[in-house]
């Protein structure tokens, strides 16, 4: 039961391996990439607490030492304070140009390490070891790292692609149910945006996945990936297709905003959310089937995620606030606000087009609904 999914960037390219039992074989993996038997593994406390021996005993088969640092857990840490801090640690433990970094834990611990790979010695290679499902699906591939600001999140960060991802099914078991169903936002985001058949698969088979049933598991992953893959392939930097990605996440940032990255509401929350008013505004322009939404959101439900503006507890400003928040997308081009679409779904497309009095009376009738 293992997968392999290969990411073509030319001398950047990479394999993602997908399956259960990958932590236990890291080190033969990882081997061929070392000229010495050494790594500095960076990780969450979460993570390290329930898989970080196991991670250890992997790279121990293959002889390999491993030194490794403890970071807190949450979107708090994708920060400067924390960055500095793992830089140093890393030149501390004198990690060379030609060494090996491992990101082991979430999209936060992901970032961040690729981020610090990225700069420095002005770039060493990194290993993404993705232990939750939107890390395994969405952030360890494609090469995005990077930290929050308080202008904004993900502001600070560099394209520096991973040598190899090793995403181990296994560990998705200790998740949360809350953290495995924001991450099913970002994998039910790729059948929305390219793949019909991706999404039927998933109204019939995610609730097995959900419920840990591993060959699922594994299909949603490696599903996932090759769509990312594919389109990173195609546009590396985000200079056009790869804003496809972004379904969603235009809603998405400005409700995480007006939530104060807080846990009210999670980011992939907020993805599976943003899905639903994207489909919305599509049906409302005549671009999309009428009853695409209600079956997007009847899907959702069913997860147990979050699919409304009513799902989200407290406060959140008007339309025209959140209206606001959306102005200021990383996604702003010449003052204009990109937009991801669709034309039915697995049909998105990028458009700067859409009527802001639309998008602000479709938000005025989801918080209404609150
Ligand atoms: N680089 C990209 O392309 C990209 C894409 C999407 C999202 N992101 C970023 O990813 C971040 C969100 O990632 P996330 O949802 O993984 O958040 P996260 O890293 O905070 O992980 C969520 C929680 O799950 C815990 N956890 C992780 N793996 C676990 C496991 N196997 N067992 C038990 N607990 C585990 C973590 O400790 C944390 O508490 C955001 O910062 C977002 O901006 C980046």
């Amino acid at each position: 039961m293992q997968e392999t999914v290969h990411v073509g960037l030319g001398d950047r390219a990479y394999d993602i391996h997908i399956g259960p039992g990958l932590l236990a074989r890291s080190g033969d993996l990882i081997a061929p990439l070392l000229k010495r038997k050494r790594v500095a593994v960076v990780s969450d406390e979460n993570v390290a607490a329930l898989h970080l021996d196991a991670l250890k005993s992997g790279l121990q088969n293959a002889d390999i030492e491993m030194v490794s640092m403890v970071l807190p857990a949450g979107e708090a840490t994708k920060s400067w304070p924390h960055f500095t801090t793992t830089v140093e640690w890393l030149l501390e433990q004198k990690v060379e140009r030609n060494d090996v970094v491992l990101a082991f834990g979430g999209g936060v611990i992901g970032d961040l390490v690729g981020f610090a790979a990225a700069v420095l010695r002005r770039g060493v290679r990194f290993v993404q070891v993705p232990t939750s499902l939107l890390a395994q699906v969405d952030s360890s591939v494609g090469g995005k790292t990077g930290i929050n600001s308080p202008y904004g999140k993900n502001l600070i960060g560099a394209f520096h692609q991973p040598s190899l991802v090793l995403a181990d099914t296994e560990v998705l078991g200790t998740l949360t149910e809350r953290d495995f169903l924001a991450g099913y936002g970002e994998v039910v985001k790729y059948g929305l945006l390219g793949d019909f058949k991706f999404f039927q698969w998933l109204e019939e088979n995610a609730s097995r996945a959900a419920a840990g049933d591993m060959e699922a598991r594994i299909y949603a992953v490696k599903r996932s990936v090759e769509m990312k893959a594919e389109i990173v392939e195609r546009d590396e930097t985000e200079q056009g297709d790869r804003a496809l990605l972004n379904l969603g996440h235009t809603f998405c940032h400005a409700l995480e905003a007006a939530t104060s990255y807080s846990d009210r509401l999670l980011h992939g929350e907020g993805v599976a959310i943003g899905c639903a008013l994207a489909f919305e505004v599509s049906a409302r322009m005549g671009l999309s089937p009428q009853e695409d939404p209600s079956r997007i959101r009847a899907h959702l439900r069913e997860m147990g995620t979050k699919v409304d503006l009513s799902d989200i507890p407290g406060d959140l400003p008007d339309a025209d606030g959140l209206l606001e928040l959306m102005a200021q997308d990383k996604k702003v081009v010449a003052g204009k606000l990109n937009f991801i679409l669709a034309r039915g779904i697995g049909q998105a497309f990028v458009t700067s087009e859409v009527d802001r009095d639309l998008v602000r009376r479709v938000l005025q009738e989801a918080l209404a609904a609150r």
